[in-house]
């Protein structure tokens, strides 16, 4: 439609809500935020509530910004979507269409692999405890790569692989020792963690000649992931150089061959307007700079460079609807507004103190009138959205919406008190579709004997 220079404005998000919001976002003329096309409420009628809706361009987008700012910065590199942020067959198809790999952890990550066809030459098996029953799955499958992450995988994986008479290929997980700065409970390369073997005990440098003693194994890289989310860089660099560096003793030592390198995932995404994450092409370059330099140094061919963000890929595709139901005003104290989700549903805000950007879904940028904190109908008192927030004034019924809710929110949802977990919906170009339903109290019982 021509625009009449007569016209108003159309109504649009905020520079700052542009960059939490997926990348389709906007206010329809009733100022409605929507997504991909498709006014929340509209969703919310056919859909119900709450609802986790994902936006397919945004996926597209964000893995097309990961391949390509790699590929700049370090020709031989790929990205390895890593499953657990949020997995679902369709999100895995996208993926695989994006040409991107994949890690899984569990048996049950690689199922949803596996109805998405996902090519296996492009999986990765991560996990720091997987099972006979998981490692020959995934071998029968005939996955790309494990990366072993304990002594006692090394024999079960060499064994499980030689009763298939397979020589699988494995990246060993080391631990660097280097703290980045993020949540305690998200910190994963420090020496006081359970995942990999530590450099700095002489553990990694045993793994190393066990690995490649074993018959069916093929050791073709080295693997670390230091937490998440990470908004520094240099945690990075720092950590390439202590791992290139044992890796040149190793190859000294016993004639290990790095092939293939990986320095995980863990780059942060914005989650509220006051702490947005460095560009990707900043942690491109940080990387494949430390890369390259250290390769220099200590006199190592370049390898292959595999980065596996999760969160990043789909945090900014998501977001989670709620709707408001009793609103308790406590005065001179707090005005809790609660909402039909909660910690069922996302636990993040309860279990990591995170913090999530709250809209009201019409009209969000009307006046503010009062701090409100957004609860979740749970039965715990560390169950809410966001404390304290300036919201316009709500009234029972209004829906609410929180931007970056893609990841790990649905994939650490829980049953807790009953309740069923939310519909999930993907759109595009003004379509929905349901790529996972609601689930009914039928769902709830079905397990349970009487
Ligand atoms: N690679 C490995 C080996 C990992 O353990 C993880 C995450 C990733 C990659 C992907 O990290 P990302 O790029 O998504 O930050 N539940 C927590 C996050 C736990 C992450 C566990 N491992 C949260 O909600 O923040």
């Amino acid at each position: 439609m021509p625009v009449n220079s007569t016209d108003p404005p159309m109504p649009q998000l905020t520079e700052t809500d542009r960059e939490l919001f997926p990348v389709t976002a906007g206010l329809d003329s009733g100022e409605n935020i929507t997504i991909g096309g498709c006014s929340i409420p509209d969703l919310v009628a056919e859909f119900g509530s709450p609802l986790y809706i994902y936006d397919e361009d945004t996926v597209r987008h964000m893995c097309r910004q990961f391949a390509g700012g790699f590929k700049q910065a370090y020709e031989r590199s790929h990205v390895e979507y890593s499953s657990k942020a949020f997995a679902n067959p369709a999100l895995a198809r996208i993926i695989a269409e994006e040409g991107l790999h994949m890690d899984i952890v569990t048996g049950g990550e690689l199922v949803f692999a596996k109805a998405a066809n996902f090519p296996p030459d492009r999986l990765n098996f991560h996990g720091n405890n997987k099972g006979r029953e998981e490692l020959a799955e995934a071998i029968d499958y005939r996955i790309g790569r494990v990366t072993i992450d304990s002594f006692y995988e090394i024999g079960l994986l060499n064994e499980v692989a030689s009763e298939r008479g397979v020589r699988q290929k494995v990246l060993l997980r080391v631990s660097p020792s280097v703290d980045p700065h993020t949540h305690m409970l998200t910190t994963t390369g420090v020496l006081d963690s359970k995942f990999g073997f530590s450099i700095e005990t002489g553990a990694a440098a045993e793994a190393v000649e066990r690995a490649m003693a074993a018959q069916n194994l093929e050791v073709v890289g080295l693997h670390f992931h230091l937490g998440s989310p990470i908004f520094e860089l240099e945690p990075y660099s720092q950590a390439i150089d202590y791992v290139l560096n044992f890796a040149a003793q190793m190859r000294d030592a016993h004639g290990l061959r790095l092939a293939e390198f990986n320095p995980g995932g863990g780059f942060a995404v914005g989650y509220i307007g006051e702490r947005l994450p460095p560009p990707i092409s900043a942690y491109a370059s940080e990387i494949s700079e430390a890369v390259r330099s250290g390769c220099d140094r200590y006199g190592l061919d370049e390898p292959l460079l595999t980065v596996e963000p999760g969160r990043a890929i789909v945090a900014r595709a998501g977001v989670a609807v709620y709707t408001v139901g009793g609103i308790k005003r406590i005065p001179e104290v707090r005005v809790y507004v609660s909402v039909d989700g909660g910690m069922g549903d996302n636990i993040r805000p309860a279990l990591y103190s995170s913090r999530y950007t709250v809209r009201r879904v019409r009209e969000p940028y009307a006046t503010p009138q009062e701090k409100v904190t957004v609860v979740g109908k749970y039965c715990e008192s560390g169950d809410f959205i966001a404390k304290d927030v300036d919201l316009p004034p709500l009234e029972p019924g209004d829906l609410l919406c929180t931007p970056a809710s893609g990841a790990y929110a649905v994939p650490m949802a829980s049953n807790y008190n009953m309740t069923t977990r939310p519909a999930i919906v993907m759109v595009k170009d003004g379509d929905a579709r349901l790529i996972r339903r609601r689930e009914t109290y039928a769902d709830l019982l079905a397990t349970s004997l009487v």
